[in-house]
């Protein structure tokens, strides 16, 4: 009897090691998924104006969200928003939580490893915040300093890959607190986001916030989703190309007074 039910366990692993590699070559239905379900679920870490906020009425608005918004038109399906922590956003994407990971993420070659990322809609950049009448006036004055930063963004790993002394915090606020409260030297974030959150803490404040114009580094952004999920990735491809060729975007980034960067041009020359 144990021989029979041994044997039976052994067929029945053969079967799901089969059922399992087949499942690898199943075809890509991401974009009829969602064309069947009618909505695109995205997940967001709202604290990164201009590009998703969160409102004090509970909604989330931002440029990524009109993007996303103009781009359910085109596919004629409903945009769904879910909020997390960005440094949970793209391993959300693993776990089938959302379609689409939409947070001002930077495009890296790193990250490429383990999602599928669109085209990359606009250049932004990292930039250096400092109190009014700090001595630090760019990246050769940062080595010997604390830097506060958000949680698994890229300027956190900018600060890790050269050896810079750095406090993460997983929502944005606070790591601005960190600054505006003498806890850390300086506040490394992404250049649209530092201007914006910039001008509402000065204008509310009387000591003042300065962004650095120096740019530690450039940040294509761009959304992702699963890897193997091509079929949805190229249509938002083919309806974020639209939206760049007709000016919508930028039309977008300049209803929200940020500055719009095309990812194609070379910031370096
Ligand atoms: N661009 C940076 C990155 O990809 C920061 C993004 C932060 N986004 C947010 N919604 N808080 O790491």
């Amino acid at each position: 009897m144990k021989k029979l039910i041994a044997l039976v366990l052994a067929c029945l692993l053969v079967v799901s090691l089969f059922a399992a590699c087949g499942n690898k070559t199943t075809e890509d239905t991401s974009l009829q998924a969602v064309l069947d379900k009618g909505e695109l679920v995205i997940g967001t870490s709202p604290d990164f104006p201009p590009f998703e906020n969160l409102n004090d009425d509970g909604s989330i608005t931002g440029i990524e969200i009109d993007i996303l918004t103009k781009i359910c038109e085109k596919l004629g399906v409903t945009l769904m928003i879910e909020q997390y922590d960005f440094d949970a956003i793209l391993t959300g994407l693993d776990a089938g939580k959302y379609d689409l990971a939409v947070s001002g993420i930077t495009a890296t070659e790193e990250r490429k490893e383990n999602a599928l990322f669109t085209d990359a809609y606009c250049l932004s950049a990292i930039s250096l915040v400092v109190p009014e009448g700090s001595a630090i006036q760019g990246k050769d004055d940062i080595a010997d300093k604390t830097i506060s930063c958000q949680t698994g963004t890229t300027a956190e790993l900018y600060c890790n890959n050269n050896g810079l002394k750095n406090n993460a915090f997983q929502a944005n606020a606070d790591a601005q607190m960190a600054l505006t409260t003498g806890k850390v030297d300086v506040w490394a974030i992404d250049k649209l986001t530092a201007v914006d959150m910039v001008a509402a803490y000065n204008d509310e404040h009387d000591d003042k916030l300065v962004v650095l114009d120096e740019p530690l580094t450039y940040e294509p952004y761009a959304f992702a989703s699963k890897l193997g999920n091509d079929a949805l990735i190229e249509a938002i491809n083919a309806a974020l190309a639209e939206l760049i060729a007709d000016g919508t975007v930028k039309a977008l980034f300049e209803s929200y007074d940020a500055e719009y960067v095309d990812p194609s041009v070379d910031p370096t020359v």
